[in-house]
């Protein structure tokens, strides 16, 4: 079988590494190269079982024409710059960092050489919701992991109308320590964070805002969304908490959703509420909704769990790749 060469940009981080190993394990996609400018040189295991070994090479040295596709695992600001070095290349680019999403290209055109122009027209890959735009898109802005989560579990009541008008959505969402990357940090230590449990991003700061605010108007929504994050001490993982005002309640609190993602192989809509074990290291959305009791305004409390590092990040990417490159939208991604 011919193997479609794919290379990562940005492979020693945690999505980066991700991506290494479903590329590895993937029936139809090769590894053209993984890079890493600390570690490059270094032979790494990626993967589970269908794993593989990887030798980085610094990302100045990627053989970017040798890639059909690249995955930019980047953090945000240094990302822009090597997409636009890949599609000149003549590569597709999904781009896992924010600097192409919705709401986010001023900043990425001033971090890039002003010439991002193009960038504008990514398109945004919540795969579930976008899919249409995606195959032979020449890039594809991977959405942020809370992103992820809020907008699959939100998509539903927004585009269907059934979100209040004018309300505010109010969003609790804790994540694991991966969230946070790979770069060290003293707040990011074992003993800072076992054992305890805390907010960030507190006042609705939080960088994936401008892409969830942009999507939900795309969706035809217009409320306003309130977002906390908090740092949970676990690796992998996230579990959002979400109140959204609606007009009136349905009958049954879960039809919405169901209808919305019938067939879907990737979102499970459930009776029971979802925990972060029943997602890990799987591409799944896991949700499940329920009124709201003792408030006078009818409001659906929605639960979302994800691994931030595969449905969060390389195995949406992924979603999307196939998509863009014409295979089967699941193959390579773990149900
Ligand atoms: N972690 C998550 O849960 C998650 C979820 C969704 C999306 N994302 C996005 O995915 C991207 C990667 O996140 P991450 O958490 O995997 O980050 P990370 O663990 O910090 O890894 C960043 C990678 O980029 C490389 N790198 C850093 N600065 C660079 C530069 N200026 N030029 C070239 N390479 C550079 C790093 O290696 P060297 O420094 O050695 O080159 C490393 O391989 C980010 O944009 C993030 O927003 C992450």
């Amino acid at each position: 079988v011919h193997k479609i060469p794919v290379g990562v940009l940005g492979a020693s981080g945690y999505a980066g590494r991700e991506l290494c190993g479903l590329v590895a394990a993937h029936p139809r996609l090769s590894l053209a190269f993984a890079t890493a400018n600390e570690r490059r040189g270094e032979r790494v295991r990626v993967g589970g079982a269908g794993g593989a070994d990887v030798t980085f090479v610094a990302t100045d040295d990627a053989r970017l024409d040798e890639a059909e596709l690249v995955f930019s695992a980047l953090p945000h600001g240094a990302s822009a710059v090597w997409v636009d070095r890949a599609r000149a290349a003549g590569a597709r680019v999904v781009d896992l960092s924010a600097d192409l999403r919705p709401g986010n290209q001023p900043a990425a055109s001033a971090d890039a050489h002003g010439g991002t122009a193009v960038a504008t027209q990514a398109p945004y890959g919540l795969t579930e919701l976008t899919r249409d735009q995606l195959p032979g898109a020449e890039m594809v802005a991977n959405p942020g992991c809370y992103a992820t989560a809020i907008l699959i579990a939100i998509a539903p009541l927004v585009s269907r109308g059934l979100a209040l008008p004018g309300a505010t959505i109010n969003v609790t969402a804790a994540s694991g320590v991966t969230g946070a990357g790979f770069t060290p940090r003293h707040d990011l230590l074992f003993a800072e964070v076992a054992e305890d449990f805390r907010a960030y991003g507190a006042g609705n700061v939080h960088r994936h805002l401008a892409e969830m605010r942009a999507t939900i108007a795309t969706l035809g929504g217009d409320q306003d969304l309130i977002f906390t994050p908090h740092l949970l001490p676990v690796a992998r993982g996230i579990l959002a908490t979400i109140t959204v005002p609606v007009a009136e309640l349905p009958d049954d609190a879960l039809a919405p959703w169901r209808e919305h993602y019938a067939g879907e192989p990737f979102v499970e809509v459930v009776d029971a509420q979802p925990t972060l074990r029943e997602v890990v290291r799987r591409n799944v959305v896991r949700l499940t909704a329920v009124p709201v009791a003792g408030v006078r305004q009818p409001t659906l409390l929605v639960t979302a769990a994800i691994d931030n590092l595969v449905k969060g990040a390389a195995g949406q990417a992924l979603q999307n790749a196939n998509v863009v490159l014409g295979l089967d939208e699941p193959m390579g991604l773990p149900a």
